[in-house]
Order: C-alpha cells, then sequence, then structure tokens
C-alpha cells in the first residue's frame, strides 16, 4: 500500500494522543498512522478498540528514550511527520519522582529529535516535507495573579514543577534543533484539556471516580487556583490543523478562553455527576475535603490563543457545560475501563497513590 504520509504519533496510547491517533487515522485512510508508545500506567490500547482494526493504523510499543530502536522505526515505516505526545504528565507524580520526568520528557524528546535529524538528513529529500510537531503545555510559562494576563507566545518560560521545567526543557531542545540543523519543527502550548479517556489521576475523572463511589473529594489549599480547560477534540482538532497549515518553526497557544476556580468547577461537576446518577442535586457536597495544598501550585493559568484563531481558523467548538455533560456522561457509561485501568497492571501506581 502507498500511503501520501507517514506520521508516527508517540504516546498515542495516552489521553490525549488516543484523541488524536483516532482522529488521524479516520479522517486521513490515505496517511499511515504509526502509533508509537511504550505503555506505561497511563498508556492503556483499550483506549484504541474501536481504532486497531483500521487498515492504515499501526501499533508499535517502544520507549523513546530507546534511541537505536527509534532509528530503526523512523527508518523502517520512512515516517516524514512526527506528532510528540509520549511524557511523563502529572505534576503531583513529577514532585514525588522528578528523574522520571527528566529521563522521558527531557531526554526521551532529545533521543526523537537526534533521531529524526540522523534518519531525514540521510533520505534523499533531505528536510522537505518533513515535520517534527511538539505538543507542549502552558504550564511552561509558569503562573499568571488572579487578576488579569493571559499566556502569549512572546511569554517568558518560567516553570515551577518539575513536570513544567521537563516540558520547558524539551521545548528549548526542540527550538534548538529547528536553530541549530534546521529540523523543521512546530511547537503547541495548550491549556488544561479534559474528557473521555483521561486517566482518573487528573482532577476532572479523579473526581468524577470518587462522587460514584462516594469518596471524600481532596482539593488542594483553598480551591483558588484558576485553570483554562479544553475539551480534548477540540485540541486534536488543533493539532490536525497545525500539522497541516502551522508555519514551520512558529509557536502557537491552544485554549480554551474557559477558565474555571477549582472549587467552582468542583460544585459544577457535583451538580452534573449527581444529576446524571439521579441523586438529589447536590448530594455529594459534604464529599468535598480540603486537604493541603500542592508544592509550588501555580495559581492561574490562562492562554491567549488569538495567533491559531486568526492564522490557521481554529477555534474551541463546545460550551465547558456541555463538554462537562459528555465527559462525566462517558465515565459513567465506562466504568469497566475505569475499573480496569485502575486495578491490576495499569493500576498499580493507582493503587500505591489512591487506594
Ligand atoms: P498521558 O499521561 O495520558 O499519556 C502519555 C502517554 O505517553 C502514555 O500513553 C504513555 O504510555 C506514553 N509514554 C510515557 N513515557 C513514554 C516513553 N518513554 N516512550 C513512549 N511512550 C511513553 O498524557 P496526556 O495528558 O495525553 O498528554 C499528552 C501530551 O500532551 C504530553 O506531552 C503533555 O505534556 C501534553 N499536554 C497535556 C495536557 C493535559 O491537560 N493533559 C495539556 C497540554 C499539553
Ligand atoms: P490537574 O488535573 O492535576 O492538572 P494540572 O496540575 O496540570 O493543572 O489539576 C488541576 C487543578 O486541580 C490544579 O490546580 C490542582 C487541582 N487538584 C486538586 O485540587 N485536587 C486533586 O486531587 C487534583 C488531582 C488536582
Amino acid at each position: 500500500m502507498h500511503y501520501e504520509r507517514k506520521i508516527l504519533i508517540t504516546g498515542g496510547a495516552g489521553f490525549i494522543g488516543s484523541h488524536v491517533v483516532r482522529l488521524l487515522a479516520t479522517r486521513y485512510p490515505h496517511y499511515h498512522i504509526i502509533n508509537l508508545d511504550k505503555l506505561t500506567y497511563a498508556g492503556n490500547l483499550e483506549n484504541l478498540r474501536d481504532v486497531e482494526q483500521l487498515p492504515n493504523y499501526t501499533f508499535v510499543r517502544a520507549d523513546i528514550c530507546d534511541h537505536e530502536r527509534m532509528l530503526e522505526l523512523l527508518a523502517h515505516y520512512e515516517v516524514d511527520g512526527v506528532v510528540h505526545l509520549a511524557a511523563e504528565s502529572h505534576v503531583d507524580r513529577s514532585i514525588r519522582d522528578p528523574f522520571t520526568f527528566a529521563r522521558t520528557n527531557v531526554m526521551g524528546t532529545l533521543s526523537l529529535l537526534q533521531a529524526c535529524s540522523r534518519v531525514w538528513e540521510q533520505s534523499p529529500e533531505g528536510y522537505r516535507g518533513k515535520l517534527f510537531y511538539h505538543v507542549s503545555t502552558d504550564e511552561v510559562y509558569g503562573a499568571l495573579p488572579l487578576d488579569g494576563g493571559m499566556f502569549t507566545e512572546q511569554t517568558s518560560y518560567d516553570p515551577h514543577s518539575p513536570y513544567s521545567a521537563s516540558k520547558a526543557s524539551s521545548d528549548h531542545f526542540v527550538r534548538a534543533f529547528h536553530d541549530t540543523y534546521g529540523l523543521p519543527i512546530v511547537i503547541t502550548n495548550c491549556s488544561n484539556n479534559y474528557g473521555p479517556y483521561q486517566f482518573p489521576e487528573k482532577l476532572i475523572p479523579l473526581f468524577i471516580n470518587n462522587i460514584v463511589q462516594g469518596r471524600p473529594l481532596p482539593v488542594y489549599g483553598r480551591g483558588e487556583n484558576v485553570r483554562d480547560w479544553l475539551y480534548v477534540e477540540d485540541h486534536a482538532r488543533a493539532i490536525d490543523v497545525v500539522l497541516h497549515r502551522g508555519r514551520v518553526g512558529e509557536t502557537y497557544n491552544i485554549g480554551g478562553h474557559n477558565e474555571w476556580r477549582n472549587i467552582d468547577l468542583v460544585h459544577l461537576l457535583i451538580e452534573t455527576t449527581d444529576r446524571l446518577l439521579g441523586r438529589p442535586v447536590g448530594s455529594s457536597e459534604g464529599l468535598i475535603s480540603y486537604v493541603k495544598d500542592r508544592a509550588g501550585h501555580d495559581l492561574r493559568y490562562a492562554i491567549d490563543a488569538s495567533k491559531i484563531e486568526q492564522e490557521l481558523g481554529w477555534k474551541p467548538s463546545l460550551q465547558f457545560a456541555q463538554g462537562l455533560e459528555l465527559t462525566v456522561r462517558w465515565y459513567l457509561e465506562h466504568r469497566d475501563w475505569v475499573e480496569h485501568i485502575t486495578s491490576g497492571v495499569y493500576g498499580e501506581y493507582y493503587q500505591s497513590v489512591y487506594g
């Protein structure tokens, strides 16, 4: 089979990656979509059951830190585009285990960059028609005050957690490969995502799960921190747009224009979940439990997404109440998915933390 493009997606068995794989594999049957994932606790092939039979989809289990393997796979599949999502992604874990974050997010990204650079340089057309697309986060910009400001593409980097420091470092390496070797790259920095298939250690799926089970909802500090939430399928659409029309060497911020104080979000989540469970509305309010604040907890994130909106015509499609309702419904209808990934082999980490 001759494919028009061969796109390697790293971290495609994770939360956002699985949505990107699904979108690209179904929308572009003339592309070969290769999903490369190590299948850590956060990567789960059950996220892709509906995709695995597609003829243009291939899964490869590999670690991005394994440089020799990256060289081999890029050459074998004649990859011309990489969408790099593989990472350790949870801030609380990074506080407990920063080394793993440096290994995967920094050294893993470097391993992949160097492999792309080597393999593409040696191809007959060189870097022409190639792209290394690095998926990053708004957390590299640090924290904003409650009373104003937004992150733009010009905002200086100021990461505070080991997670955001490792992502910032990987962003710098990606730009360095562009500036030093001419590697064609593009970077996007996105705000907090929510939606189906998110591992229930992050705020929204963890709290839905706990509401269902009548367990405490651990709100850090006073619940005053603000996050800018985007529905994951909107992020996947943005990645599709940037992959095809983003300008090489550029950075695009992606966000939902949707800022919520954690505690207000928790009230909305309780209301939505209780209603969909047929419980008296607000009956789970008593589960809210204020706990010790996260160390180095960034106060507020907010994205100015006007560059991608104006240049590439992307904008979020869903209102938050709609997206949240879709998400809660999905988690209620996929209790088996939640059970499976929070127990057994996938759940080893989950059990150790949430017991
Ligand atoms: P996730 O933790 O759900 O998934 C990460 C995936 O990477 C998993 O499938 C895991 O198995 C895989 N992986 C981890 N280490 C690997 C390695 N060494 N080699 C190969 N695969 C490996 O993460 P996510 O929330 O889907 O985030 C994906 C990307 O998007 C990350 O780079 C993250 O920094 C970025 N991002 C996430 C958010 C968010 O709100 N979740 C927001 C902005 C940007
Ligand atoms: P999270 O989903 O971990 O994403 P991030 O830290 O990348 O923004 O957390 C979102 C917000 O919710 C953040 O301000 C921390 C807070 N939070 C809690 O209050 N309790 C929790 O149990 C979790 C996981 C997060």
